[in-house]
């Protein structure tokens, strides 16, 4: 049986933290979709054509590091634009969705055009400042040399990037409950998350 759960929402609003929480807590398999925009945006980076990039995917490349750093979350929502490279992501993301005993994807466009029939859709949200904070303290730790005025930019950017495009833009789906984490801890935004999907799963 499968059971699709859909979470969207803006650059680092802790939607990672939230979708992994929650596919341990269900006992769901989890996909990052933005790893698969950021490994096309790497492939880029490195002089590949994006659309033959989207085109030739393999999980080994998903595991590579260095796809999680700011340089490469810039190049990732900039082919996220391009409409042939989100349509050759389209098939392995709605066959991971459909996958027996449940899967939980993590994304922009996974409520609205992945997904649109998941069995449960959050928008996790928080505002701008406090999720620069976050991806700012993530990437110290990680020894990233930025700031924070470089990330909130850097954040600001995205965001407009991913809400403005024409194809599959960042937007909650209609039927979405969304969650605003700005002043929660991690604890209470996974706590509300599950109770939102305990609630579509009728228990
Ligand atoms: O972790 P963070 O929220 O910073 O970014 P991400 O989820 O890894 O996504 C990187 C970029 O990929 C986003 O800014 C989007 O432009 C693009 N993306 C997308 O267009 N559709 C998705 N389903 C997931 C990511």
């Amino acid at each position: 049986m499968s059971f699709a759960v859909a979470i969207d929402g803006p650059a680092a609003a802790g939607k990672g933290t939230v979708s992994r929480a929650v596919a341990a807590h269900f006992g769901f398999a989890h996909l990052d979709t933005g790893l698969l925009y950021r490994a096309v945006g790497f492939a880029v980076l490195q002089g590949t054509n994006a659309v033959e990039a989207a085109q030739n995917l393999t999980a080994e490349v998903l595991e590579n590091p260095d796809l999680r750093t700011p340089h490469v979350a810039d190049a990732a929502s900039k082919v996220a634009l391009i409409p042939e490279v989100r349509a050759a992501l389209v098939d392995f993301q709605r066959a991971f969705a459909r996958r027996a005993g449940g899967a939980v994807l993590d994304g922009r466009d996974i409520g609205t055009v992945i997904c649109p029939d998941a069995e449960a859709k959050l928008f996790v949200t928080a505002s701008a400042e406090v999720r620069a904070e976050r991806r700012f303290r993530e990437l110290q730790e990680r020894g990233i040399e930025t700031s924070l005025d470089e990330v909130l930019a850097d954040v600001r950017a995205r965001d407009a990037r991913d809400m403005e495009r024409a194809e599959a833009p960042l937007r909650p789906a209609d039927d979405a409950v969304q969650i605003d984490t700005s002043d929660m801890t991690i604890e209470q935004a996974v706590a509300t998350a599950i109770a939102a999907i305990e609630a579509r799963r009728g228990g």
